[in-house]
């Protein structure tokens, strides 16, 4: 297969935190990448911002750092990361007063894209905003980045897109929800709407349920004060599955267009049913294997902040009314695994009175590990002996599908980036869509925490709580299994 980098325009993206975590591990590895794939021009620059005093050198040496331990080995070119490196400044400044706004004016350039990536607090936001403008260091034309968490309710997502919006049209807003930026992500929509065979049965009709599971075996540690005051329905449900729910339950925009993609998102959004406290299981993992509980990794012993989720949701709308979707996420479960599965219906009638073997329809869409679909299909099973059935899948892995392009996929980070630079909102949230999340969110942790609701416990390296196998066991149906 042909490659198919297409360069952007040059740029001059500034880095809000710049030094931070997110920043070393996923925004500089991830724009060397795109510099060694030939993506970024040249004469694009990289500027970092953060409270450190640090010169240019000192952030190209940080960054060199981070290239040498997230790029894998076999892309790292020391001819590349040379010149990669050169197209980096650093500028020292202070968020909430009035230094390092100069400096960095004079390193923006005209005639090229400016991009404000705010890998920040969010605390941080209407600071950073009012200053870019105050300082008159954006044109119309500038984006602004914003990553999650973009509130922990309703009340402060209002707040956040407010101030934003004082300073920024909402063409101009980016909010990441890296979900989005994911290769399989984005195969959803090719598989739904490039493609005649699946839509006639994407429907109520046809579709007993669909699961959704996004399973981690990492753990909360390191990031145990943010995750304890968010836990798996704020850190994991109400933006990363909810986007995913979204792009399998949503009707076909007119178009692959940022509006048009982001209207029918929300259309789905507002059409979800409130969720009833008996179709939730809420979980904390136990300690095992010599690793912490998530009582110890969130250093708060009381703590009621759940770690695992499994819900069943409902859609009322005309597509989806009668077809349940379950979702489930959680950390240190038996393995990484994120996929969604689509089951269908029974035929309406068996002409096989004896069959054996008989099993539904299923089409799974591996998210990660091992990207790809597999289409679960009844054949007769070989050989002599009757008419039974077995189960097979055609099995599409699109790293071997598409050969060298498709192991070679961009990560999440790098895509969206260059989204920005491209200016195309599409893989990105709209306010209103992530205010519609927090609004059907919101009385659900409220709920919880009224009734002062306690997660169950399961065992590390399990799937979850015994509690969420009922779940489903109750409507006559089954978790797919997590394997390792
Ligand atoms: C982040 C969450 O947004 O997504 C993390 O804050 C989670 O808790 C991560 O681990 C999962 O992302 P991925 O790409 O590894 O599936």
């Amino acid at each position: 297969m042909v490659s198919r980098v297409i360069p952007v325009d040059p740029f001059d993206l500034v880095v809000f935190g710049g030094t931070g975590d997110l920043a070393q591990r996923k925004i500089i590895p991830g724009l060397y990448r795109r510099f060694l794939a030939g993506q970024i021009p040249p004469e694009s620059t990289i500027i970092g911002a953060a409270r450190s005093e640090m010169d240019d050198a000192g952030f190209q040496q940080l960054s060199r750092e981070a290239i040498a331990e997230f790029v894998a080995k076999d892309k790292q070119e020391p001819e590349a990361i040379d010149a990669f490196v050169a197209r980096l400044g650093y500028v020292a400044i202070d968020a909430k007063g009035e230094g390092g706004w100069d400096a960095l004016k004079k390193r923006m350039r005209e005639g090229v894209v400016r991009a404000f990536y705010l890998s920040v607090a969010p605390s941080l936001f209407g600071d950073i905003a009012e200053r870019l403008h105050q300082y008159k260091i954006t044109d119309p034309d500038s984006r602004i980045v914003v990553e999650k968490p973009f509130g922990r309710d309703l009340e402060s997502a209002r707040a956040l897109n407010k101030v934003l919006a004082q300073h920024f049209d909402e063409a101009q807003i980016y909010r990441i929800d890296h979900y989005l930026g994911k290769e399989t992500v984005q195969n959803l929509m090719a598989v739904r709407f490039a493609n005649i065979l699946f839509e006639p049965l994407w429907k109520s009709e046809y579709v007993d349920h669909v699961q959704i599971t996004v399973a981690e075996t990492v753990s909360v540690e390191g990031r145990g004060a943010y995750y304890d005051r968010a836990g798996a329905m704020r850190d994991m449900v109400q933006n990363h599955m909810m986007q995913l729910l979204c792009l399998i339950a949503m009707e076909p925009p007119y178009h692959f267009d940022p509006d048009a993609v982001r209207d029918e998102k929300l259309k789905v959004i507002r059409a979800l049913d409130p969720v009833e406290p008996d179709d939730i299981v809420r979980g904390q993992y136990l300690a095992g294997n010599g690793q912490n509980s998530y009582l110890q990794d969130a250093e708060n012993p009381a703590s009621k902040t759940e770690s695992y989720i499994a819900m069943k949701v409902n859609i009322s709308n005309w597509r989806w009314k009668g077809t349940p979707f379950y979702l489930r996420t959680g950390k240190r479960l038996r393995a990484r695994e994120s996929e969604i599965a689509i089951t269908f219906r029974e035929p309406p009638h068996s002409i096989f009175d004896d069959a054996e073997g008989w099993r539904e329809n299923v089409l799974v869409i591996r998210l990660q590990p091992n990207e790809g679909m597999d289409l679960m299909v009844m054949i007769k099973e070989p050989g002599p002996g009757g008419m039974r059935l077995a189960q097979v899948p055609l099995d599409m892995s699109f790293a071997e599908a598409l050969g060298e392009e498709g192991a070679d996929i961009p990560d999440a980070y790098e895509r969206l980036i260059m989204d920005v630079i491209r200016g195309n909102q599409t893989l990105f949230m709209r306010g209103d869509e992530v205010e519609a999340a927090w609004a059907w969110t919101d009385p659900i942790i409220h709920g919880w925490e009224q009734r002062g609701e306690k997660p169950k416990s399961y065992d590390a390296g399990s799937s979850g709580p015994e509690d969420a196998l009922m779940l489903m066991h109750r409507d006559g149906r089954r978790w797919r299994e997590i394997r390792e």
